[in-house]
């Protein structure tokens, strides 16, 4: 039983303030989780509930977010089972009660429901991935491992946002990683050899000034090469432009590397051109998020060729997923529980997504913590892939080692998603 619920004001990992929630139970169980944050957030996200007030941590504080855990959501808890998920998760949701969870915040909840599970894990004797994900949780997923920044993760000229490795061809989850490790420092010395920065952005990724957004692929193939693996066959390519973030104008304003105007058909030309010349397996907001039709073209124009991602467009929320399948605007969808606010919530996206045939991917956000939820989370879902990020930074090495430490634990159980061809 829930014995007590109390939350902390933390910092995340680009300093700004995060929650950190802690749930106790009567047989001395004490269970936490901290709650991440984006840059490039989808416009109909959740709410993330910061204090605006100018006087701390430039208006970014979270006290009131912590402040509902301990008042709000903290008596109504007191005494309830912690493996009761989905009511607990609909019971916030009541208690909140607005569709965007603006009175209590996303991350008040988040941290809740995340603690909640932990518990609920510890008191089943259980590591969470197999507590969430049954006996059947067994598959590694496949690391997309941002090697490139820009966009709103960096200041420098380039404007898509994530340029990834993707080490599906490796026999192992602990293999992908030394395949990711190694052209991540290759790709350092590629960087280097011609004068560019090797400072790292948000993510962890490099955040060089290159001449245009195109030079970060043909960069990431010659370090793939750098390191003596495959381009494609060992390590591929997945993309987030996050294109929501140079929308403007009625296109794309590619501003940043002074790339110009384009409509919404000519980004998607610019990719196809792309997808023809680099070894690309995943393309995630390609467009905005309000570009439904243009999402729609996109994908029938691309999407028998690389996988499909909707991040911003989808948030994580089921009626907007629901309409991406009935307009086939995209094939796959990122999945963040910070954009939809309650674990049970992330699950229902995740299961539509299964009943459409669509992929899912797990994922970070920019503003991070050591906590390694996700890992666990991905392997419970089963979904075959995780994006956390470059193997860099102590927030995003967390995910990875996390997920070391879940395959030595199932040992020969362990299946890595390498038979799940990205591009097949
Ligand atoms: P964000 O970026 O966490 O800053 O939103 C991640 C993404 O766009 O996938
Ligand atoms: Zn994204």
């Amino acid at each position: 039983k829930i014995a007590q619920v109390y939350a902390m004001e933390i910092l995340d990992s680009r300093g700004n303030p995060t929650v950190r929630v802690f749930v106790g139970l009567d047989d001395g169980t004490l269970a936490q989780a901290s709650v991440p944050s984006g840059a490039s957030t989808g416009e109909h996200e959740a709410l993330e509930l910061r204090d605006g007030d100018k006087a701390r941590f430039g208006g970014k504080g979270v006290a009131r977010a912590v402040a509902n855990v301990m008042d709000v959501i903290a008596p109504a808890l007191l005494g309830r089972d912690p493996s009761r998920q989905a009511e607990i998760d609909q019971d916030m949701r009541a208690l909140d009660g607005t569709p965007d969870k603006s009175k209590l915040g996303a991350n008040a909840m988040l941290g809740v429901s995340m603690a909640v599970a932990r518990a609920a894990a510890q008191v089943a004797g259980l590591p969470l991935f197999a507590y969430l994900g049954g006996p059947g949780a067994c598959r590694l997923p496949v690391p997309m491992m941002n090697v490139i920044n820009g966009g709103k993760h960096a200041d420098n000229s380039i404007d898509f946002q994530e340029f990834m490795l993707v080490p599906h061809g490796a026999p192992s989850f602990r293999e992908a990683l030394r395949y990711g490790a190694e052209t991540y420092h290759a790709l350092k010395g590629v960087l280097s050899h011609r004068g560019l920065s090797t400072a790292v952005g948000d993510e962890g990724g490099f955040a060089p000034d290159l001449d245009s957004n195109e030079a970060a692929c043909e960069l990431i193939v010659e370090a793939i090469q750098a390191a003596g693996l495959k381009p494609g066959e060992q390590v591929a390519i997945a993309l987030d432009p996050a294109a929501s973030s140079f929308a403007g104008n009625g296109g794309y304003d590619l501003s940043k590397s002074g790339g110009g105007h384009k409509t919404s058909a000519q980004m998607t030309d610019l990719y196809a051109q792309w997808i023809r010349s680099y070894p690309i397996v995943s393309l995630e907001d390609g467009l905005a998020e309000d570009d439904w039709a243009g999402f729609t073209a996109h994908t029938a124009a691309l999407g028998d060729k690389v996988q499909i991602v909707g991040d911003d467009i989808f948030v994580t929320n089921t009626a907007f997923i629901r309409r991406g399948i009935a307009e086939r605007c995209a094939n796959a969808v990122l999945i963040k529980l910070n954009q939809i606010g309650t674990v049970t919530e992330t699950i229902e996206a995740i299961d539509l997504c299964r009943e459409a045939g669509w992929r899912y991917v797990v994922s970070h956000r920019s503003g991070e913590t050591e906590d390694s939820f996700i890992a666990d989370f991905a392997v419970a879902m089963g979904g075959g892939q995780i994006k956390t990020g470059a193997p860099c930074r102590g927030e995003r090495v967390a995910k990875y080692n996390r997920l070391l430490e879940i395959e030595h634990e199932l040992g020969r159980a362990a299946v890595y998603a390498s038979a799940y061809r990205l591009n097949t």
